[in-house]
């Protein structure tokens, strides 16, 4: 595989890295702390195309490519894991399946201003009852003359409180299990949709998490987003894509932790010598780069195959396995290199440690992704 960065692809990067220094560092504290959604960070990642990365240009995308897309995720990581979820969770859960399995119309209506970031997008499949047994839907959909009626509810719905358009699964034939969800594109502002509690987490507390609630919640039948019954099949494939940016983000926090420990190593003076001195500190941060360089290298690998339209799901699920596990060992091992000053809020690495930790757990836990890539081997 060839990991060469075209002259674009370099040139995309160097602009994220300088908009997350600039830009989204100097507020990461600040959200973190006070649970703030940066909208006026979003609107300005809208104004440099960040928000529509690898869409074509057809209907309002940056005309970029997957890999761009992961570094853009990678880069904001490193300074804020918040707004590289914020990223994540609208491109790769609501644009990528309207722009995957959107009819032509749906496309042209909804995409530009998903794309451009003047919307916002969401992607609801978990249910209080179903998080990792997504197929045991209980959100109804049921057809009545030229419209669904949807009860239910959704919970941990990232962008959900700030988002403007939702792709949602429910079942339009509970007989059939998962050949019976079906997936649709709903609006905030339809009848009978409102959103719920919000949830206050350990990490990532900038980005918004909250229950959907749909009470005889009308969707016109136009909204249905692929065929009736093939719901699971692109909430797979979506979260196939998703997985990605979440290996990406946890790729991102674990190479700021590693940048950070570099820094404050070299400043901290301990038994008159530089932390850096120190042997144990050498190894730990040589290990600590290493684990994030082989991250790298799968996140994006499963990225360039996604671009080239191969399979690419169990390398997906390999690089947010491996990411997510290196990312939370390598910030928790950055607050140990910190000692008593880590794990204070003067130093950035205790949020990191906390933002790492959902990377584990949201878009598939470790758990599922070492079921996909065992199912992939053809281990019963
Ligand atoms: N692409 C296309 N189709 C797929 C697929 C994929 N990647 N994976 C499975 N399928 C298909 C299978 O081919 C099968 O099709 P048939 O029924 O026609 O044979 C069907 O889906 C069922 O497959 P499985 O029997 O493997 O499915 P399962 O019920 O055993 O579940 C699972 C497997 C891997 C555990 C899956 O349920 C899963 O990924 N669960 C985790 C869900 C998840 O990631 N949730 C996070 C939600 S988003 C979020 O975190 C919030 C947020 O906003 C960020």
């Amino acid at each position: 595989m060839d990991f060469h960065l075209t002259n674009e692809q370099q040139m995309l990067r160097k602009m994220y890295r300088e908009f997350a220094e600039n830009e989204v560092k100097p507020l990461a504290e600040e959200i973190d702390e006070e649970e703030r959604f940066p909208m006026e960070t979003v609107e300005k990642m809208a104004k440099l195309g960040m928000m529509g990365i690898y869409f074509p240009k057809e209907y309002g995308g940056a005309g970029g490519d997957v890999l761009s897309y992961a570094m853009c995720v990678e880069e904001l990581a490193k300074v804020c894991g918040t707004t590289a979820v914020i990223v994540s969770a609208h491109t790769s859960l609501c644009c990528a399946p309207i722009f995957e399995h959107g009819t032509e119309e749906q496309k042209r209506k909804y995409l530009p201003d998903l794309l451009s970031g003047k919307k916002i997008g969401a992607f609801g499949l978990t249910e209080p009852n179903a998080g990792t047994d997504a197929s045991g839907q209980q959100t109804l959909a049921v057809l009545e003359g030229d419209h669904y009626v949807l009860n239910g509810s959704k919970c941990f719905i990232t962008n959900g409180n700030v988002a403007d358009t939702f792709v949602v699964f429910a079942m339009t034939d509970k007989s059939k299990g998962n050949h019976g969800i079906s997936a649709f594109i709903v609006e905030k502002d339809f009848p009978g949709f409102s959103t719920g509690k919000h949830e206050k987490k350990m990490g990532i507390r900038g980005s918004s998490t909250c229950d959907l609630i749909f009470e005889d919640c009308i969707v016109p039948k136009e909204n249905l987003l692929g065929k009736e019954g093939k719901g699971f099949k692109i909430a797979m494939q979506t979260l196939d894509g998703g997985r990605i940016g979440i290996a990406a983000q946890a790729l991102g926090l674990g190479e700021g932790a590693v940048n950070e420990a570099v820094k404050y190593t070299q400043e901290r003076v301990q038994f008159g010598k530089r932390l850096s001195q120190f042997q144990n500190t050498q190894f730990q941060l040589a290990d600590m780069h290493t684990r994030m360089q082989a991250a790298q290298y799968l996140v994006y690998a499963a990225a360039m195959k996604k671009q080239n339209h191969e399979d690419y799901s169990m390398d997906a699920s390999m690089a947010k396995l491996f990411a997510a596990e290196a990312a939370s060992d390598v910030t928790r091992r950055a607050v140990q290199l910190f000692g008593g000053y880590g794990y204070t809020r003067e130093y950035p690495v205790e949020r990191m440690m906390r933002d790492a930790k959902i990377t584990e757990i949201y878009e598939g836990t470790s758990e599922v992704q070492r079921m996909v890539i065992s199912s992939r081997l053809g281990v019963k």
